[in-house]
């Protein structure tokens, strides 16, 4: 099939490249020249382990192209997806201009019968919107093409994108027409039995409910945690014997320091938002952020106390992207981390293998080190803030004589605590005290 894919992010590229990777003719378009030109070059705008091999093969083999024209190839699509981003506005409201933006050019552009499916996130309602805008600019350029409107949100994670993109658990598809239905089961016929057909309202809100869900496992055990360290219990224990129960399922309760990134908190925020205007609260979401909002905070304090104040305390923290395996740093609790620190007057070097040259537009001012080895010397403490496998694995036996003091706050519970201690080290989690 010819697809148009409008947004050349996360989600609109990995989708280009798996379609293109399925054999389909793609097009994707982004109005960022700069981005159009790396692209053609191969060069990715995020760090996705594998995906700059396929994109090098699907360019060659003329399956992928890019363009910032979305006029100039409008005509040779029969489905048009939009990937546009939906930030968050001051109020947690989703953005929508850019996707609204795109809606008004298709319904100014299209010359013949088109799919418009919405993968970027949006509030329910939205595809409504949508298809007004479309029918809107039709009228005005007093024409009556024909069209259909879909919603298929997007499920993939950072890390795992092309393996998600191409594996999906599920496909949610919102359509409201045969013709449209039959279209995107052409389309996904290698993964038809994992399509929900739906309508497009449900669509929309799974995918809000899907990322509020799991950010609601995240604060339940982070939350939890706090209550362990109270107790003498050992939240790693009791996520385990949880998540033996099929029902709750082992996954998302792994306690930490929060959780980041561009969806969970902006998706949350806007959910909440969006209860707001519909006057229905959703109070076990607003919980869920409230927990997250203040989890660095708790985490920090454990710092502070054990090592009495942070006041020219040299910290060492190991990891600053929102998770391993992707260089985003996006709402990334390590950010939280730096302004805590840097408000206590403690000085930091910091070390990620990937996410470094993002936090040093923010920060320019601490340390950066090209080995994490590099950043404990004469450290007071190591924060270990992104659970990467090369942090998790360093020689901790060669890190432990660089420092200044024998302090590792794991903000993942990713080491293990025992042999840390065995060590020599002084070792604190997330949701368990470790006697010595
Ligand atoms: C998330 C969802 O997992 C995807 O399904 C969804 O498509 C995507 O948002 C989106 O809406 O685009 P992603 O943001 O890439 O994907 O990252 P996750 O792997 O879900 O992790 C989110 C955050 O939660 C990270 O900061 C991670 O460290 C944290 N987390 C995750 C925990 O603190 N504990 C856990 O047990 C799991």
């Amino acid at each position: 099939m010819n697809i148009v894919i409008i947004g050349a992010g996360y989600v609109g590229t990995t989708t280009g490249i798996a379609f293109a990777n399925q054999g389909h003719q793609v097009v994707l378009i982004d109005t960022d020249e700069d981005k159009i030109n790396k692209l053609h070059q191969s060069i990715l705008p995020f760090y996705e382990d594998g995906m700059e091999e396929l994109l090098k093969q699907l360019i060659a083999n003329g399956n992928l192209s890019f363009s910032t024209c979305l006029e100039e190839k409008i005509d040779q699509a029969q489905i048009l997806f939009i990937t546009v981003g939906t930030p968050s506005l001051p109020n947690g409201v989703a953005n929508l201009s850019t996707v609204e933006h795109v809606a008004r050019q298709i319904g100014r552009f299209i010359k013949d019968y088109k799919m418009v499916v919405v993968k970027s996130t949006v509030p329910v309602g939205t595809g409504d919107k949508i298809k007004e805008i479309i029918k809107d600019e039709l009228a005005k350029r007093k024409q009556e093409i024909p069209f259909d409107q879909l919603s298929n949100p997007e499920f993939l994670r950072e890390g795992k994108a092309l393996y998600d993109a191409m594996h999906p658990d599920r496909i949610v598809i919102g359509c409201d027409t045969e013709k449209a239905r039959l279209m995107m089961k052409a389309l996904y016929k290698e993964e038809d039995a994992k399509i929900l057909f739906t309508t497009i309202k449900d669509a929309e809100m799974i995918k809000y409910a899907s990322n509020a869900f799991l950010a609601t496992k995240i604060s339940f055990i982070n939350e939890l945690a706090r209550l362990c360290e109270k107790t003498g219990s050992n939240v790693i224990e009791v996520a385990k014997g949880m998540g033996l129960d099929q029902r709750i399922g082992p996954q998302f309760l792994q306690a930490g320091i929060g959780y980041g990134g561009s969806c969970f908190p902006k998706d949350t925020q806007a959910l909440l938002a969006l209860a707001k205007e519909k006057e229905q609260p959703l109070h076990i979401l607003q919980a869920v952020t409230k927990v997250n909002q203040t989890q660095v905070e708790w985490f920090m304090e454990k710092v502070k106390k054990a090592l009495g104040n942070l006041s020219e305390k040299r910290i060492a923290l190991l990891g600053l992207t929102f998770k391993p395996q992707t260089d985003d740093i996006r709402e990334s609790s390590s950010l939280k981390m730096i302004d805590y620190l840097l408000k206590h007057n403690a000085m930091i070097k910091a070390y990620d293998p990937k996410g470094m040259d993002h936090v040093k537009k923010i920060y320019p001012s601490i340390t950066y080190t090209n080995t994490p080895y590099k950043a404990a010397v004469e450290a007071d403490a190591v924060l270990l803030v992104t659970e990467w496998k090369e942090i998790i694995e360093l020689d901790w036996n060669r890190v432990k004589p660089l420092l200044s003091q024998p302090y590792v706050f794991d903000g993942r519970n990713a080491l293990d605590a025992s042999t840390m201690i065995q060590m020599g080290y002084i070792y604190e989690g997330i949701g368990h005290r470790p006697s010595s």
